[in-house]
């Protein structure tokens, strides 16, 4: 028999497998015809396909439906695949990552509420409750990470802390001033926390009363989480959210750490082969696609994520049968995930061709020094400035200035001579990720 207090929406979060399906396609039709009545971009996907909303009369028709990515948002900027008139939103977010026009997600007061309701209901899965105490270090503004917490966490009705990212000093200050029970990081940088707490004699498990850790925004492996468990004394569960699908909230692993149950009463999950964008088995390893089945402003049908992962199981014995996944195990794309910032090389490549002075060679490496996740850029300069120090100098303090207001951080920048860097003969290496982080 199921304790119903372990449940924040019983009646979405215990449904059968036959339920949730029924939910799913009645969610489907409606937001399919949302699509086609309201949304240009989406009627004439529909008319190229030669269907309409009719044609989906089951869930396994949703593979009829046109495929959505982040180049059609980029294409339709900002507002084009709005299927609400903008006097009915109340916020947009937009994501990092992108180089020309980023991406732009509407929403309307429903879709805040209910992404509030879904991330509500991970944190209350993990058993935080009225009382807890809620830090979030994630970066505030567009980073969906910051108002998505917030909006959970008070919906859940704990207290909660906005530090925001940055300055372990004040976030360690505020962990023990408040009793922060809870906190929302990025992985890596819960290794940076507990360094500088161990640089100020802050003993986690004497000096704090911290007992959960959603992690998320970035990938990690198994050991990565079970090491920060042991560093702190604090179990960790992973948190999987993107941007387009509004932040946090759409998959988050319950105390089995068993995979993340992705909320089906919110999305349809499938997995592709990303090559033939056909469906893959479940246990086999493709493409995350997702459809929003919940949101009024801006659904999105079939979103090609481009994450690549797995499906686990669809039962679980902490009584949920949302679909579990597994952890993220790579891209199918060349986005790189650093300090929960998304990052594409051509983003890189673009800021260095602005500068005359740098030649076409560069490598970004991606390292984990001291516990810290850093990025180091070396490019090659054009032969001329070579023994110019000073203006080497200068040259080095612009082009890390342009790379940081593109990509949100910053990194090591080395100007190093012509020939220096590696070069192929076929396509020249980029990016060397020395993280593991993938496993
Ligand atoms: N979250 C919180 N704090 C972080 C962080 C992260 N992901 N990465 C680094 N920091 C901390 C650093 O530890 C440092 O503080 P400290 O020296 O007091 O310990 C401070 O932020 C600056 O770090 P640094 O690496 O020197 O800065 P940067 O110029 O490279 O930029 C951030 C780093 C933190 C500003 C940028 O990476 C960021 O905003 N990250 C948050 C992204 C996020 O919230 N993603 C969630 C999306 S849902
Ligand atoms: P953003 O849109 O900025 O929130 O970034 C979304 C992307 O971050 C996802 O598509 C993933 O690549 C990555 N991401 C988010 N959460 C996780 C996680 N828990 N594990 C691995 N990658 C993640
Ligand atoms: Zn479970």
């Amino acid at each position: 028999m199921l304790d119903k207090s372990e449940y924040l929406h019983p009646d979405k979060e215990c449904l059968s497998r036959e339920e949730i399906e029924a939910l799913q396609l009645k969610r489907l039709k409606e937001t399919v015809k949302h699509c086609y009545d309201n949304n240009e971009f989406y009627k004439k996907k529909f008319e190229e396909l030669g269907i309409t909303p009719d044609d989906i009369k089951t869930l396994a028709d949703v593979c009829k439906l046109p495929f959505t990515t982040k180049q059609d948002l980029r294409d339709h900027y900002p507002f084009g695949l709005a299927c609400v008139p903008l006097e009915k939103c109340t916020r947009l977010h937009s994501s990092s990552g992108t180089t020309g026009n980023p991406t732009v997600i509407l929403h309307s007061q429903k879709d805040i509420d209910e992404w509030a309701n879904a991330v509500a209901r991970c944190l209350h899965m993990v058993g935080l409750r009225p009382g807890d105490v809620f830090q979030n270090s994630s970066g505030y503004g567009m980073f969906t990470g910051g108002l998505g917490f917030q909006n959970g966490a008070e919906r859940l009705g704990m207290l909660t802390v906005p530090a925001a990212a940055g300055n372990s000093l004040r976030q360690i200050k505020f962990i023990r001033d408040f009793g922060t029970t809870a906190i929302h990081a990025v992985p890596s940088y819960l290794t940076r926390l507990k360094e500088v707490m161990d640089q100020e004699g802050v003993d986690p498990r004497r000096d704090t009363k911290l007992k959960v850790f959603a992690i998320g925004a970035e990938p990690h492996s198994e050991e990565q989480r079970k090491r920060i468990e042991d560093m702190f004394g604090v179990k960790a569960y992973n948190s999987f959210g993107m941007s387009e699908m509004c932040g946090p909230g759409v998959g988050f692993e319950c105390k089995e750490q068993n995979g993340l149950h992705f909320w089906e009463d919110y999305y349809i999950v499938e997995i592709v082969d990303p090559v033939t964008l056909e469906p893959v088995p479940d246990g086999e390893i493709g493409e995350l696609i997702l459809t929003t089945i919940n949101r009024e402003a801006m659904p999105l049908l079939r979103y090609r994520t481009r994450d690549l992962t797995r499906v686990l199981g669809r039962t679980c014995p902490c009584g949920r049968n949302h679909v579990r996944i597994d952890r993220m195990k790579g891209r199918s794309d060349d986005m790189m995930v650093l300090k929960g910032v998304n990052i594409f090389p051509i983003q890189i490549e673009k800021i260095l061709m602005q500068f005359k002075e740098l030649a076409s060679n560069y490598l970004i490496t991606l390292t984990t020094d001291d516990d810290n996740d850093n990025m180091t850029v070396e490019v090659e300069i054009e032969d001329l400035f070579t023994d110019d120090y000073q203006r080497l100098q200068k040259l080095q303090k612009d082009v890390t200035r342009a790379l940081k207001d593109e990509i949100l951080l910053t990194p090591r920048v080395k100007l190093v001579p012509k020939g220096s860097l590696p070069t192929s003969d076929g396509k020249a290496v980029r990016v060397v990720d020395k993280r593991k982080v993938y496993q």
